[in-house]
Order: structure tokens, then sequence, then C-alpha cells
């Protein structure tokens, strides 16, 4: 079988756009689906005792890098610590940078947001939950 010039270039064609399209998007957010889940406050000088630091360098907490907790189990690797993502509420949209893990919500896709997080997402830190509050990492 004798490939012409045109097909090699087609098919590096389709190997590039595929790993391109791989590596921008997590699958879930190619089909607008993303994760939804229950968010709880939580007191970032006041650490939880189930969080454990997710394992990178994270920036100190700022208006665009307030932590977040996911469930300990929603990564197996490392390499998605200290992103910073968007999460959405009730129309309103705020950023946090990953920084924990949370042992108590691993088998959901509940999130324990920095309280100023919480807050800019128009939650009440008194009453303390938000659903739905939906994300893509
Ligand atoms: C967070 O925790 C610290 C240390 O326990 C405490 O001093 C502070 O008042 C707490 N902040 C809030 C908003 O509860």
């Amino acid at each position: 079988m004798a490939f012409t010039k045109s097909t090699l270039i087609s098919l590096f064609t389709l190997a590039a756009v595929g790993t391109v399209g791989a590596a921008a998007q997590n699958p879930n957010c190619a089909t607008g689906g993303g994760f939804v889940g229950h968010a709880f406050p939580f007191n970032r000088t006041s650490l939880p005792d189930d969080f454990i630091p997710c394992g990178g360098n994270c920036p100190p907490p700022s208006p665009f890098t307030l932590p977040i907790a996911l469930p300990s189990d929603l990564f197996k690797g490392a390499d998605v610590c200290c992103s910073t993502f968007t999460l959405t509420f009730n129309g309103r949209t705020a950023q946090g940078t990953y920084a924990y893990k949370s042992s108590s919500r691993a088998g959901t896709q509940n999130l324990a947001l920095d309280e100023d997080l919480f807050d800019k997402l128009g939650g009440d830190v008194t009453i303390g939950e938000l659903f739905p509050v939906k994300y893509c990492l």
C-alpha cells in the first residue's frame, strides 16, 4: 500500500487535532457536562481535619486564587493540583484554586470553598450550603 503525500498530511492533521482537543479540555467539559455538587464553606486559617494539601505549591489566597477542596478521589494524579477553575451558582460565577483534597467528600462531586469564595457565589456562611454548584475542571 502506497501513501501519497496528501494522505500523510491528512493523517498528521488528524493526529494533531485529536491531541490538541484532548489536552485542552477535560472530557466532561467537552460534552458540556462538568460536575455538579453541594458547596460548603471553610475557614482557611482553621482547616477541617479531613483536608490534605493536593500536593503542589499553590499560590497564596488572592481574590482569584481562593482555595477549594475537592473530593479526594476526584483526581487520581497530582498534575492538576493548584489549577484555577470557574464555579457557577444561580447565575453567579467565581474563580478558585484547587488546593486541598477532602476525604470526607470522596465518592461525591461536593466541594468545600474558602469562605470568601463562598461569599462571592452568593453564599451565606451562617447557612452554609449552596446547591447546585457547577464546575468544569
Ligand atoms: C477562622 O479561624 C480562625 C482561627 O480559628 C478564627 O480566628 C477566625 O475568627 C475564623 N474566621 C471566621 C470567619 O470564622
